[in-house]
């Protein structure tokens, strides 16, 4: 058999765990696993020494495209993907316009054909406009499915009512994505903090102080413990299954856990709420370090990670929402919410395995083959015989993120000069060499994603 690529020697992270071995690839896909020493190929790549792994799903993006390209488009935030080791993005509905109809969906995905280095998929929003149509647009091809904002975030989209949340649950089958904070409490929060009456946060271990570091004060914990005890309960009531994005606090742990001996939930984690906390967080990166729902204290922080260690969380997602410097450069609270994180969320994770907060094993599992079965994403998230070729080929070794190594537009991380661990080497997309380190990249190799799901 004649491969279009071949990587040798390289230790391979199968489902079944690392081994050392080729992998053989064709007409995009992985074709065999095994001795290929013998094997004619287009291409050989030598392995020996690195990491050959499933490229990453990263199942909440914001790539601003259409309507805010100044702080990122669909072309760049795909190349910060790939830079990253991340082959396929979801990207999210708080665009401008609103990704809430057939046609807004359509014009993102003739956008992203052979314009993005990753594969994508687009969540559509859940809207007061569109409630009675959501079982419908769930189905639409290119689309994981329906993405809820209980709390405001950027942008108009806002589904705040229980009845408005139960309609969303009770039209469709798909698990329905949900950014989790209490709309009216977060309002009145608000409105108390522009008058200077706000009550503190409990949970925060520091006082307020008119700076970022403000954040959780006003979007509290117990906003989001409530807003997410309004949704299982809707949850239960409708028989619908929820996929909660972005957790960030200890309290809504137990309260899922609580909910999970009956329904099932799924929960998602970015990196960046194991990896910061606190005030001092805030006083390193100031606003750089504001999103929603906000980075919190270490008594959050650390429940997240032993939440993790224990197998609490069913994927990875980077929350990828950049802004341009100028807009994070404003005073709080005239600034937005949100960080870059796609080309990160590898690196970030593998050294929290490096740490021993978790194995390398389950970091593959949880941002490959873990996304693919909880969406049922067709043929992309398992590193086995008739696959994609979505792989990443990886050093085993720390780096320190500099700022000529970021391909967001936005420019910024909040990991510069943090040291991670895994320096991606190249990304295949398809079998196709999106990215090679120091590099050109090829925009035309993803593709839109198909799905499985009944
Ligand atoms: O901080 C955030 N920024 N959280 C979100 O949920 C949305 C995001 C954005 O789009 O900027």
């Amino acid at each position: 058999m004649k491969f279009d690529l071949v990587v040798k020697k390289a230790k391979v992270f199968l489902p079944t765990g690392p081994e050392i071995t080729d992998v053989g690839v064709a007409d995009g896909r992985i074709v065999e696993i095994g001795d290929l020493a013998t094997a004619s190929a287009a291409e050989v790549v030598d392995g020996e020494g690195k990491w050959l792994l499933p490229g990453v799903i990263d199942t909440q993006v914001h790539f601003r495209e259409p309507g805010l390209e100044h702080k990122e488009d669909l072309r760049t935030g795909a190349m910060a993907a790939v830079a990253g080791g991340t082959t396929t993005v979801f990207e999210m509905p708080n665009t401008n316009p609103l990704t809430i109809n057939p046609e807004a969906l359509a014009d993102k995905l003739n956008r992203a054909s052979g314009r993005m280095a990753s594969n994508f998929a687009f969540f559509v929003g859940a809207s007061p406009e569109n409630l009675d149509d959501l079982a419908s647009l769930e189905t639409l091809p290119g689309t994981p499915g329906i993405k809820v904002f209980m709390g405001s975030s950027t942008g108009s989209l806002l589904v705040e009512d229980d009845a408005s949340l139960r309609k969303v649950l009770a039209n469709g089958h798909r698990p329905v994505a949900v950014h989790s904070e209490d709309e009216p409490r977060n309002r009145a929060r608000r409105a108390a903090y522009g008058e200077g009456t706000l009550e503190p946060d409990p949970t925060l271990d520091y006082p307020l102080n008119g700076t970022a570091s403000d954040h959780p004060h006003v979007r509290d914990a117990e906003s989001a413990r409530l807003s997410t005890e309004r949704l299982l309960k809707l949850s239960e009531e409708t028989g619908r299954t929820v996929h909660i994005l972005h957790l960030s606090t200890a309290d809504e742990i137990d309260l899922i856990a609580s909910f999970r001996k009956r329904i099932r939930v799924s929960v998602e984690i970015t990196p960046q709420h194991l990896f910061f906390a606190g005030a001092e967080c805030y006083d390193r990166l100031g606003t750089h370090a504001q999103m929603n729902p906000p980075m919190r204290s270490r008594h959050h922080r650390d429940a997240l990670r032993e939440a993790f260690r224990a197998g609490f969380f069913n994927v990875i997602g980077s929350d990828h929402a950049p802004h341009t410097l100028e807009e994070k450069a404003a005073a709080y609270p005239a600034t937005p919410s949100g960080m870059p994180g796609v080309q990160t969320l590898l690196p970030v994770m593998l050294r929290f395995a490096k740490e021993g907060l978790t194995t390398f094993e389950e970091v593959v599992r949880l941002t490959s083959v873990a996304p693919a079965e909880l969406y049922g994403i067709k043929d992309r998230g398992n590193l086995q015989v008739g696959s994609f070729a979505d792989l990443v080929l990886i050093d085993p070794r720390e780096f320190t993120v500099e700022a000529d190594w970021l391909r967001s537009k936005c420019g910024w991380s909040p990991y510069l000069s943090e040291s991670l661990f895994g320096w991606p080497l190249m990304t295949w997309v398809g079998g196709k060499l999106a990215y090679s380190a120091g590099g050109e990249l090829d925009i035309t190799a993803g593709r839109q994603v198909e799905f499985n799901w009944k």
